[in-house]
């Protein structure tokens, strides 16, 4: 008797990040918890990746209360995070004291499953977190983001497979945030790693591309343990496939598992309502299948913030140009795979390049990944690069794990708090760690969640002529701090005060990634 596959459940996550600008509240999450509990999922994805920043900083929610209300609505099924391996669910490193902190805090308010990834694939980058999920006694699951550059082959991803389970981990996921795995390709890494590894493979993608379901198809073929679906409306486009979809991929299949589907019904008719009541934030314009993504071999999210870039720097014209000047950027990067933060930071200096002339204009981001501050690159950096980078930025490489040049961190951020007179225990230590002014805000206002339409107010100084007004972009000026890469962007219609005028603008959001 064939097992059959397991399906983690997306929708409280990837589902509304993917899909609704990570915008999902947990008072609309709560009535479809019990349904959620009871269907046999192997976990549901809770917490990490956007949601603790989006739920901050939009929803002035406090992260460790929403994973508190969400465990105790579902207390039979394991909950999963996204954890960005030394970023935390940041775009930057942190020391090893926040990482282990954070996770021993997340496994204490019942975090079972941890998803570690790293956006290099540098494995020195994933281990302190790793470490602390094992000494908390969880799941420590090691992620290899699937990209393609003719450093990955089958055979890179094989290797990184034994990595991860020499590391300790307890599963392997194949993470494809954007759609873009072939499903033969899937196939043979599942297989490989069958052969070569132990422990349990998983795997993620989205159905950006119009690949997923079949991926998922062949994947289960060649063995994988568990693969990530969701939930209608949050579910398919630039989302999982859905678990209804996936069923029927998988009728008479050996390995279909048994999922009530009036169960799953009812949970669509709930989250209809919920996509209906999140509008402003949701894709209008449902494109089904984003072909370009096929027709360029990079993330969806990027292309679009790409387009959006050239617009803003007048250069839409000079797309072609710019868009074959990416795979020269990757390259002289040491191949870095395009996802949160690297697509962002690849697009923009590809701009750069073509406007300026190579390597004129350095983004501080850009030449941190040079000279190593990101970590270990696939393949080695342009030396005449590095040189360059080290030169215009004055700082030296280096080839050291990142964060071992980071000093421990949490007296410093607990004496902070302490200070400004808010509550200094662990869960507020690591978010004041990563994002301390919506920490403040929370506590400075209680404020509602986003009216629509939203009111921006510009300061008077800041604010460019009325006539000439363009619309302010979300979306990151080229060169600008770190900025979360976008699967795909929303457009909203906002009043704008400026000088006291109030003017109807449509703003672009860029949807986080990963
Ligand atoms: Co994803």
């Amino acid at each position: 008797m064939a097992t059959p596959v397991i399906f983690n459940n997306m929708v409280l996550r990837d589902g509304h990040q993917s899909l609704a600008a990570t915008r999902m509240t947990t008072e609309q999450m709560l009535p479809a918890l019990e349904l959620l509990d009871n269907l046999g999922f192997g976990s549901l994805e809770t917490w990490g990746g956007a949601t603790i920043d989006a739920g901050l900083r939009f929803l002035n929610e406090f992260p460790f209360d929403r994973l508190d209300a969400l465990k105790a609505g579902t207390p039979k099924t394991p909950h999963m995070m996204l954890l960005r391996g030394q970023n935390i669910v940041q775009y930057a490193n942190f020391p090893d004291d926040v990482v282990e902190a954070f996770v021993m805090t997340a496994a204490k308010h019942g975090m079972d499953i941890f998803r570690i990834f790293d956006a290099l694939n540098d494995t020195r980058n994933m281990r302190k977190a790793i470490e602390a999920t094992k000494a908390a006694g969880k799941h420590a699951q090691g992620v290899m983001c699937y990209t393609t550059s003719p450093v990955h082959t089958i055979e890179t991803f094989l290797k990184m497979g034994e990595e991860i389970e020499a590391m300790g981990c307890d599963s392997i996921c194949i993470k494809d945030m954007a759609g873009l795995i072939p499903p033969v390709f899937a196939y043979k890494l599942v297989k490989g790693l069958k052969e070569r590894v132990r422990i349990p493979i998983n795997v993620h993608t989205h159905e950006t591309a119009g690949l997923g379901a079949n991926t998922y198809y062949t994947a289960v073929e060649a063995g994988a343990d568990m693969i990530d679906t969701s939930i209608t409306p949050f579910a398919n486009g630039t989302g999982q496939p859905d678990t209804v979809r996936m069923l029927s991929h998988l009728a008479d299949h050996p390995r279909k598992p048994d999922y009530d589907l009036e169960a799953l019904q009812q949970l669509r008719e709930h989250f209809t309502r919920v996509y209906a009541e999140l509008d402003p934030f949701t894709a209008h314009k449902n494109e089904v299948v984003n072909i370009d993504t096929l027709i360029y071999q990079v993330p969806g999210g990027m292309l679009s913030n790409f387009r959006n870039q050239l617009k803003e720097q007048k250069m839409s014209d000079r797309f072609d140009e710019v868009f074959a000047e990416i795979p020269v950027v990757r390259e002289a990067l040491g191949w870095i795979p395009l996802v949160t933060p690297t697509s962002q930071i690849v697009g923009v200096q590809a701009m750069l390049n073509v406007k300026f002339g190579r390597w004129q204009n350095f983004s501080p981001q850009a030449m941190d990944i040079a000279l190593g501050y990101y970590g270990q690159t696939p393949a080695a950096v342009d030396p005449e690069v590095q040189k360059i980078a080290a030169q215009k930025s004055g700082k030296d490489p280096i080839t050291c794990r990142p964060a071992d040049l980071a000093k421990p961190s949490m007296d410093r951020l607990r004496k902070e708090l302490k200070e400004a007179g808010l509550p200094d225990d662990d869960e507020h230590c690591v978010i004041h760690a990563m994002f301390p002014q919506e920490l403040k805000k929370h506590y400075d206002s209680r404020q509602a969640p986003e009216p629509k339409p939203e009111t921006v107010e510009i300061p008077a100084a800041a604010a460019p002529a009325p006539e000439a007004a363009p619309a302010p972009a979300a979306a990151p000026a080229p060169a600008a701090a770190p900025a979360p890469v976008a699967r795909g962007s929303r457009l909203h219609e906002v009043h704008i005060s400026v000088n006291g005028r109030d003017f109807d603008a449509v703003v672009e959001e860029v949807i986080l990634t990963d």
